[in-house]
């Protein structure tokens, strides 16, 4: 199991995404290899400062990856080890002593010194950089820490933190309620306090597989997270200054893969829906989520930075562009994307994101509206996108919805919902409800 482990971290470090890699993982250890190797990516920074203080000298990546796995299992902290010490380290030396039997000694070494030494060795590695201290690339950390001066520590180590699992009742299926009272027959009790801008989000207290959850074969309730969930009954409601959108509005879901805010959107009004997707092989997930709800859209590989292709001309009443990004507001849940990320992908993907609304934003009705969406605590990828498009727009009249709540950190005690103590932390989202004024 370690070895496998650290050859998952080991691909991390070449720049493999873990979504790309664990699936490649033998069935039966997969949870446990996924739950190991998470735990390492949240201790990463830690573990790599540790091991250049007990061997300053790097050693072969295939060593390097196996110290640093061990290291960041054995850390001290809150979390207990998820193996007994002394048994990971026979471990490792024993998979050195098969693998690369010139290396056992050393590794031996190394970790023992650990082992002997932790609380003061752990102590001084986290002293030694703000990377080794918040298990971030230096990069990142000086974004938060400009972005967001007060809250950076507490943003960054939201990250290192297990994310609650949260559902979405169907309210064409059932209500809230019974869905509660149902999860809690089935021993899966919610969190009582409700998320703000998601009313129908319900956080289990704990964690299950879907196929545990009652109701979920019959379309009752879907896995989402609680920001966003909050996307779907913005754009429909219409904020402070729209009217909610009439039965058979015509709306586009821009980059609609793999369908859960889709899914949302037609869960809570009878829309007329297009939801495009570049990625032809995402969209088959499209299809499945909507098969599952009993839920109908018109679903296309469509490229939509060039409307030309594909857009009949006929105007959208209400947009969603849930852009990508550098996904910095889901590390919690993707713990391997820090380190994956270079600091380039910021520019180039906020670059994107202009020129997705900058394409869609001539499609929208006159009186219409478009929601901009991303999963990024970044304001180059959320506020700043909007700051330059409003400037750009100010003439012909583009105005933010007031009630659009802006970045949302992955914070209980979120700044944006100062009324939602208790409620679980939601991802770090950003939402924009733009509106464009009716022909005069
Ligand atoms: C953040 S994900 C969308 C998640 C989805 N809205 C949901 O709630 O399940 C972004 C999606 O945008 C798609 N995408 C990226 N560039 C695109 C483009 N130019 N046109 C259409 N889709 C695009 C990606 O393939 C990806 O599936």
């Amino acid at each position: 199991l370690l070895v496998v482990v650290a050859q998952q971290v080991a691909a991390v470090r070449r720049g493999e995404s873990l979504s790309a890699t664990l699936p490649a993982v033998d069935t039966a250890m997969r949870p446990a290899v996924q739950a190991l190797t998470f735990h390492v990516m949240r201790r990463l920074g830690a573990a790599q400062a540790a091991r250049a203080l007990l061997a300053p000298k790097a050693p072969p990546p295939e060593v390097d990856a196996l110290l640093v796995t061990a290291l960041a299992l054995a850390w001290p902290g809150a979390a207990p080890p998820p193996y007994a010490v002394h048994t990971l380290v026979d471990q490792a030396v024993a998979a050195m002593r098969r693998q690369r039997p010139a290396a056992a000694g050393f590794v031996n070494a190394v970790l023992r010194r650990f082992t002997r030494e932790t609380e003061a060795i752990a102590a001084q590695a986290v002293a030694a950089s703000p990377q080794a201290r918040f298990n971030h690339p230096t990069w990142w950390i000086e974004r938060v820490r400009r972005d967001w001066p007060q809250p950076a520590p507490a943003v960054l180590d939201a990250a290192d933190a297990h994310p609650p699992m949260t559902l979405r009742v169907n309210p064409r299926r059932t209500t809230v309620d019974a869905a509660r009272a149902r999860l809690a027959a089935a021993g899966l009790p919610t969190h009582a306090a409700p998320h703000p801008g998601a009313p129908h989000a319900l956080t289990l207290l704990g964690a299950a597989p879907v196929h545990a959850l009652p109701g979920f074969a019959q379309g009752e309730l879907s896995v989402q997270d609680a920001a966003a969930q909050r996307a779907a009954p913005l754009l429909v409601a219409g904020g402070a200054i729209g009217a909610p959108l009439r039965a058979g509005a015509r709306v586009l879901d821009a980059c609609a893969a793999p369908g859960g805010k889709t899914a949302q959107l037609l869960e809570l009004a009878d829309l007329d829906l297009l939801a495009i997707d570049h990625d032809a092989a995402r969209l088959p997930r499209v299809h499945h989520t909507l098969d599952r709800l009993g839920l109908r859209a018109e679903v296309r590989a469509a490229d939509a930075v060039e409307p030309a292709a594909w857009w009949d001309g006929r105007p959208f009443d209400a947009v969603l562009l849930d852009a990508p990004c550098t996904a910095s507001g889901i590390v919690r849940r993707h713990p391997d994307v820090r380190w994956l990320r270079r600091p380039g992908d910021v520019a180039r993907l906020a670059a994107r994101q202009r020129a997705l609304l900058a394409a869609l934003w001539p499609l929208v009705a006159p009186g219409g509206r478009l929601l901009y969406a991303t999963c990024s605590v970044f304001r180059a990828e959320g506020q700043d996108v909007i700051d330059a498009f409003l400037q750009r727009e100010a003439g012909a009249g583009a105005v933010a919805d007031p009630a659009s709540p802006g970045h949302l950190l992955p914070l209980p005690e979120n700044p944006a919902d100062p009324a939602s103590p208790g409620a679980p932390a939601g991802d770090g989202f950003f939402l924009s409800l733009l509106h464009k004024p009716r022909l005069a």
